[in-house]
């Protein structure tokens, strides 16, 4: 289906363009338009305060979306977090000598996290978890990683799409390319799905000794059943392999600090990122002292770790997380959103399925056309008003009147999904094409 660019809006024009000067358009995939509404998702953004969103054309939506795909979790440009960070400004971002914050840091989240000794910083998650796999790697003086769920962009990881190249397709992104990987980290990364703790034994049955890490994320999508978590350490103590846990985006959601905490299992590393910094770039590689000494074995060290707003902004946010009970909020806000999508699609006789923690929840419709169904919720969201998608990760922001809106907007939207899916009319309400599910080269 072709669409008009010309009255799709200033945001779409800057893409196009965008895609001349950038391969792929955005530096980040969940933030392509293609994967929400192509040709007419606003695409940029000139300011954010809240949970709400100018576009180019000055139009204001709220967002009930991917919130800074989860990095965001106070509200966007929040006002306490911004003092913290001009104060850190005024005082000079960066300098030869080290800023006192990062070891403020260190201390904060090792008393949140009793378990461990040490911690390392960087700046982004898939960044932070390749610093954790070489410290395992280093630690143990072994080279192959057992995953399950999605960690980033680095070689360990697009490392498993070496030996078949859709072994990452259930581990959220289906279609990653490996291309540019090194053809001899083929075999160094074995994937495993979450709760099947018998995949898990059959790849330490056949590289019990070669085993590094084990490296999940302690929750995301689904409950652990049957011991899972318990399953997994008691597999790691058996092996040697340390066990990391992924908390780039679980972490600071339902509580201050690691989903883990609620869980009963402790790992040798977590890894945190995302909703630490809300929307300043920190992430943290949080340890065991005898694991997270083998950081010193290997070469780890970049110039911008040692910046000074990152940490500024951590400790800001978490500050904030423990004196609003921002956690408890969320757990709300999420619970809400995920009723209202029930109670809608109840009312229509539309077929969804909802899942997630509460605070990064999501649904899915069923039937030959989802995909098509989601690309039209978002574009009749966008023409009420928001930005949404088949995901809401909650923020502070976000109010209990914000749901009401949605709810009534997301009603409407429901109705005119479900009568058109019942007569095999979907694609003919789409205006553009229909949205992107996975990586895919863009022309
Ligand atoms: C569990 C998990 N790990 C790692 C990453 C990568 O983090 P980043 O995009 O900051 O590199 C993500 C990002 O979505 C994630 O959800």
């Amino acid at each position: 289906m072709t669409s008009p660019l010309s009255n799709c809006g200033r945001g779409q024009l800057l893409y196009k363009k965008a895609k001349q000067l950038i391969p792929g358009g955005t530096q980040l995939l969940s933030k392509r338009p293609e994967m929400f509404l192509p040709d007419y998702w606003p695409a940029y953004y000139e300011r954010a305060a809240g949970a709400d969103v100018w576009d180019l054309d000055g139009k204001r939506y709220v967002d009930m979306s991917y919130c800074g795909i989860g990095s965001t979790v106070l509200g966007y440009s929040d006002p306490d977090v911004n003092t913290a960070v001009k104060t850190a400004i005024g005082r000079g971002n960066m300098c030869t000598l080290n800023a006192p914050e990062e070891v403020e840091l260190a201390e904060l989240l090792l008393d949140l996290h009793p378990w461990a000794e040490m911690v390392r910083f960087g700046r982004c998650g898939g960044e932070a978890m390749a610093v954790a796999v070489r410290i395992a790697r280093a630690a143990t003086g072994r080279d192959k990683v057992a995953f399950c769920g999605y960690h980033g962009w680095h070689d360990w990881y697009l490392a498993a799409n070496l030996k078949k190249d859709d072994a990452l397709n259930q581990h959220l992104l289906p279609g990653l390319d490996p291309a540019g990987v090194p053809r001899g980290l083929l075999g160094t990364a074995l994937p495993f799905h979450y709760n099947k703790t018998k995949e898990l034994q059959e790849i330490v049955t056949k590289h019990r000794k070669e085993l590094a890490a084990i490296v999940m994320e302690p929750m995301r999508d689904q409950e652990p059943t049957n011991d899972f978590l318990q399953a997994v350490r008691k597999i790691a103590n058996e092996t040697g392999a340390k066990l990391i846990f992924d908390e780039v985006t679980s972490g600071f959601r339902v509580n201050t600090g690691g989903v883990h905490l609620k869980m009963g299992v402790e790992p040798d590393i977590a890894v945190f990122a995302k909703a630490m910094g809300n929307g300043y770039p920190m992430s943290a590689v949080v340890g065991r002292a005898n694991v997270m000494q083998a950081a010193q074995k290997s070469f780890i060290s970049s110039t911008y770790w040692t910046e000074r707003i990152g940490p500024v902004a951590a400790l800001a946010t978490i500050k904030k997380f423990k004196e609003r009970n921002v956690s408890k909020h969320l757990i709300l806000i999420g619970g809400l959103v995920k009723s209202a999508w029930l109670n809608a699609a109840k009312k229509c006789g539309l077929k969804i399925h909802v899942g997630g923690l509460d605070p990064l929840a999501h649904f899915r419709f069923e039937g030959p056309e989802g995909q098509e169904a989601k690309t039209l919720f978002t574009q009749l969201m966008l023409e009420r008003g928001f930005l949404a998608s088949t995901s809401f990760y909650a923020m502070l922001a976000h109010t209990p009147a914000h749901v009401q809106e949605y709810s009534r907007a997301l009603r409407k939207s429901f109705a005119v999904i479900s009568n058109a899916m019942s007569d095999g009319r979907i694609a003919s309400l789409l205006k553009g094409p229909v949205s992107h599910s996975g990586f895919a080269r863009l022309t």
